[in-house]
């Protein structure tokens, strides 16, 4: 995470249904079923 306030996109995660959610501001805890999983490094997936 760089900024940690929503100006870089160093946190975005895509979404399922399309574009990107910013952990920093719309997270950390987020609906897994929206996320992309297949798209995340390291998700398991
Ligand atoms: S850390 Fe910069 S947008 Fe989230």
């Amino acid at each position: 995470m760089a900024c940690g306030f929503g100006a870089c996109f160093g946190c975005a995660v895509p979404l399922a249904d399309g574009g990107y959610l910013r952990l920093c501001v719309d997270g950390p805890v987020v609906n897994a079923a929206a996320i992309e999983t297949a798209l995340v490094p390291g998700s398991g997936h």
